[in-house]
C-alpha cells in the first residue's frame, strides 16, 4: 500500500512538473509571515509548473545574490542589476506569475540569505558543492562554470607551482575554498591564498603585485582580464576545476523547488534560456 502511495505521488508529481498550468500570482495581503503565492491553474494553456508555493513575500520572487560576477550578474551604468542569472530568474519569475526582486549583497550573504530564508532563491554562478548540498537544496544545473587561473603576461607562475605562490581568490567562493584547502586535498593551503571582497578586487591585488595569480571563473575571469588590457593579464592554459552551476533554495522547500525547476526546464526546452545566453556570451 504505501509503496503503491509512493508511487501516485512520484507521478503526480511528474505530471504536475510536465504539465504546463498557467501560474497565477494571488497576492495576498503583506504580513511578515509567508504568503502563498501561486495556485494551480490547470486551465491555462501558457507555461509554469502548477502546485502551490510560498514565497518570502507575497507576489515576488527574492533573489539574493552579489552582482560582481560578469556575465552573470553585474550592475549596468545605472546601477541595476543585468546578466544571465538576473534575466533567467526574471524569466522564471514571469511563469510563476512573480516579480523578481534582486537583493544585491555579498557573495557569503547571498548564501545565507536562501538559506535563512530571507530570499526566495540565490542565483550567483553558484557552484553545486557537497559542502553546499548539507545546507541548502540546488535545482537542476543550468551551466558549467571551469576555475582558471590568471597571471600576468610573462609571468612564471604555470598551474604546477601554484602552490609556492600566492593566490588571491574571492571570499566563500569554491575558488577560495578549494585552493585554501590543505595539499593532501588539492589545495595550496591557507598560507598561500588570501580572498578578497569581490573578484575585481582580487584581479587589482593581481595588477598591484599582491597577489601572483587569481582562481575564480571562467566567464569572470574573461571579463575581468578584458577590462584590465592595459595591465597585461592572461589565463593559463587549462582548466584548474570543472564545476556545475544551479539555483539554491532553502533545504526543504520542495514546493517552491518543483515550480522554480518546472520553470528552468520550460525555459531550456522553449530556447529563452539559451537566448539569453547569447545575448551576454559572444562566440569568439
Ligand atoms: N562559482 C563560484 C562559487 O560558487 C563563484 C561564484 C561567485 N559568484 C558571484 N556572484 N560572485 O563559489
Amino acid at each position: 500500500m504505501k509503496k503503491i502511495l509512493a508511487f501516485a505521488m512520484a507521478s503526480a508529481m511528474v505530471l504536475s512538473l510536465a504539465a504546463c498550468g498557467g501560474g497565477t500570482s494571488t497576492s495576498s495581503s503583506k504580513s511578515s509571515a509567508p504568503a502563498t503565492s501561486g495556485t494551480q491553474d490547470s486551465s491555462s494553456s501558457s507555461a509554469a509548473p502548477s502546485g502551490s508555493f510560498t514565497t518570502v513575500e507575497a507576489g515576488k520572487l527574492h533573489m539574493s545574490t552579489n552582482a560582481e560576477f560578469p556575465p552573470y550578474e553585474m550592475l549596468d551604468d545605472a546601477g541595476n542589476p543585468i546578466g544571465i542569472d538576473v534575466e533567467v530568474a526574471a524569466a522564471i519569475a514571469n511563469k510563476l506569475g512573480l516579480e523578481l526582486v534582486v537583493d544585491d549583497m555579498g557573495f557569503d550573504a547571498a548564501l545565507l540569505a536562501v538559506q535563512n530564508g530571507q530570499s526566495d532563491i540565490a542565483m550567483a554562478g553558484i557552484t553545486v558543492s557537497e559542502d553546499r548540498l548539507a545546507k541548502m537544496d540546488f535545482t537542476d544545473s543550468y551551466a558549467t562554470g571551469v576555475q582558471v587561473v590568471i597571471v600576468k603576461e610573462g609571468s612564471d607562475v604555470t598551474m604546477d607551482n601554484l602552490g609556492e605562490k600566492m593566490i588571491g581568490t574571492q571570499m566563500g567562493t569554491t575558488g577560495y575554498i578549494y585552493a585554501s584547502d590543505t595539499p593532501d586535498n588539492g589545495g595550496y593551503g591557507e598560507d598561500h591564498v588570501i580572498g578578497y571582497e569581490t573578484g575585481a578586487v582580487a584581479v587589482q591585488a593581481l595588477v598591484s603585485g599582491q597577489v601572483d595569480a587569481v582562481i575564480i571563473d571562467n566567464l569572470p575571469a574573461q571579463s575581468y582580464v578584458e577590462a584590465n588590457a592595459a595591465a597585461g593579464l592572461t589565463i593559463l592554459e587549462g582548466t584548474w576545476v570543472e564545476e556545475d552551476y544551479a539555483i539554491a533554495l532553502q533545504k526543504g522547500n520542495t514546493e517552491l523547488m518543483a515550480a522554480v525547476n518546472g520553470a528552468l526546464n520550460e525555459l531550456k526546452a522553449d530556447g529563452t534560456f539559451q537566448g539569453i545566453v547569447d545575448k551576454y556570451i559572444t562566440a569568439d
